[in-house]
């Protein structure tokens, strides 16, 4: 499977493991983007925040509590990286995961394959920008390879800015209004949200109230591409598939690469 045209096939053309293959192992961890590289995943997606003395690490968290069984409340920007790594985010999962540790975005980097591409998201503000261009610049990765996520508006229009190289997706979840049941926002704003941001590619929640086909044709009117997540479920991940999308985010890229494509 490659990037490109997934127009052209009607079929997603890449299966994205969301936190590694986050179903079967503890995310955000060395292990579950190796776990997703083994269940043939095309890409992994990972979040990222700047730690206080400026190294990129990966959790999804604004802290550390979920991921360490409730042993540890830190929060990346107040905390130092030593501090971070002392840490066992393994062992919530599972007790054969105890040990694995926060990962920096340079290891995280060093897991993908030359055929395989990464989705990194910003979950923190606009001070990663810097230090992540210079921490991507280094990488041996090929540009193609790596795309930039963030649902803050303002920090995907700095990363297109300052890393034109990099595609960059512009993310969103909906909310409906109880009275109305309206969802916000519509395709006006987001094509708006995605003008503004010089986002490439729209990354969208799956709800399927509001991604239908007029929807995607919108967008991909507007030159942008189609990504979707977290789609966990085989027959609404060929949904989007027969929607076009350009890739499908899943905790489980083994069940719905099997799903979409037999295996
Ligand atoms: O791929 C985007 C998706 O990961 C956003 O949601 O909360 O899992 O980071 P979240
Ligand atoms: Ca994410």
């Amino acid at each position: 499977a490659c990037w490109a045209s997934a127009v052209e096939t009607g079929e997603a053309q890449m299966i994205v493991a969301h936190r590694g293959a986050s179903f079967d192992a503890p995310e955000n961890t060395l292990a579950a983007f190796q776990e997703a590289w083994k269940q043939k995943a095309d890409a992994i997606e990972g979040d990222f925040y700047l730690t206080k003395d400026g190294h990129i690490v990966c959790m999804h968290d604004k802290t550390t509590e979920r991921t360490t069984a409730g042993t540890a409340k830190l929060n990346p920007a107040e905390s130092t990286l030593e501090q971070l790594r002392d840490l066992d985010v393994g062992s919530w999962k599972h007790e054969k995961y105890a040990g694995e540790r926060i990962p920096l975005l340079e290891e995280v980097l060093a897991t993908v394959p030359q055929t395989g591409k990464i989705l990194v998201e910003i979950k923190c503000g606009p001070e990663i920008i810097e230090p992540l261009r210079v921490v991507l610049e280094k990488s041996t990765l090929r540009p193609e390879q790596i795309v930039i996520i963030c649902f803050d508006e303002g920090v995907v229009k700095q990363a297109r800015e300052k890393m034109p190289q990099f595609k960059a997706n512009w993310l969103t979840s909906y909310k409906q209004n109880e009275s109305t049941g309206k969802w916000s926002p519509d395709l006006g704003k987001v094509l708006e949200s995605l003008g503004k941001t010089g986002a490439t590619g729209l990354g969208t929640q799956g709800r399927d109230e509001v991604v239908t086909a007029e929807f995607v044709r919108e967008i991909r009117k507007a030159g942008i591409e189609c990504h979707v997540w977290t789609i966990n479920e085989p027959s609404q991940a060929k949904r989007y598939a027969e929607l076009g999308f350009d890739s499908i985010t899943t905790d489980k890229p083994a069940e719905i690469r099997k799903a979409l494509f037999g295996g």
